[in-house]
C-alpha cells in the first residue's frame, strides 16, 4: 500500500503537466542530470506546489552541472519566478575540512583526470566550455534563460554565497 500511495504521488506533477514527462525522459536520456525520475518528478511537485500556492520568491540551484534538474526546474516553475543557478561552469572548487571523506575522494579522482561523468560519460567538469553547453541544453529544450527569468550565475559558491 505504501509503494502505491508513493507512487501515486510521485506521478502527481505528471497529472498537472504531462509535458513534463517527455522532458524528465529527454534530460535523462541525454545524460544531463544524476537524478533519477523520481527524484525529477520530487523537484516538479516542490515547484509546482509553490505556484499553486502562489508563493512569491526565488528558486536557487546550488550545483547545475550540465543543467539536467535545472531544465527540469525551469519547465516546471512560472516564467515570471526566478531561477539562480550557481556553479563553477569548470573545475570543481576543492572540498573542505568541513566535508565527508567521499568528497576527499571525489575530488581526488576529478583532479587526477580520472573522474567520469554521468552514467559513463566524459566527465563535465573536464569540458573547456561548459557554461556555452549548458546553454545549448537549455536552447534544446525550447528554454531561453533571459525569458524564463533563469540566470546561469558562474563561480564558486563559498560559505556566504553572494551573487
Ligand atoms: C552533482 S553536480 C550537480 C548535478 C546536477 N544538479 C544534476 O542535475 O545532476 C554538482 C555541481 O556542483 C558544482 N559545485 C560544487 N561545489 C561548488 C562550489 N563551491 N561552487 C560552485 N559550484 C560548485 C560542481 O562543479 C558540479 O557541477
Amino acid at each position: 500500500m505504501r509503494v502505491l500511495t508513493r507512487i501515486a504521488y510521485g506521478l502527481r506533477p505528471l497529472a498537472r503537466d504531462p509535458s513534463l514527462y517527455n522532458i524528465i525522459r529527454a534530460v535523462r536520456d541525454r545524460k544531463l542530470t544524476y537524478l533519477d525520475r523520481w527524484a525529477l518528478l520530487d523537484l516538479c511537485d516542490a515547484v509546482q506546489q509553490l505556484e499553486r500556492k502562489r508563493l512569491a520568491g526565488a528558486l536557487v540551484e546550488a550545483g547545475v552541472a550540465l543543467g539536467g534538474s535545472a531544465i527540469v526546474l525551469a519547465r516546471s516553475k512560472t516564467l515570471a519566478r526566478p531561477l539562480h543557478l550557481y556553479d563553477v561552469f569548470g573545475m570543481i572548487p576543492p572540498p573542505s575540512e568541513h566535508d565527508g571523506s567521499d568528497a576527499h575522494i571525489r575530488y581526488a579522482e576529478i583532479a587526477d583526470g580520472r573522474a567520469v561523468g554521468i552514467r559513463g560519460d566524459r566527465y563535465y567538469g573536464y569540458e573547456d566550455e561548459l557554461l556555452k553547453k549548458v546553454r545549448k541544453n537549455f536552447a534544446r529544450f525550447g528554454i531561453d534563460p533571459e525569458k524564463s527569468t533563469c540566470a546561469l550565475l558562474a563561480g564558486a559558491i563559498r560559505g556566504n554565497a553572494s551573487h
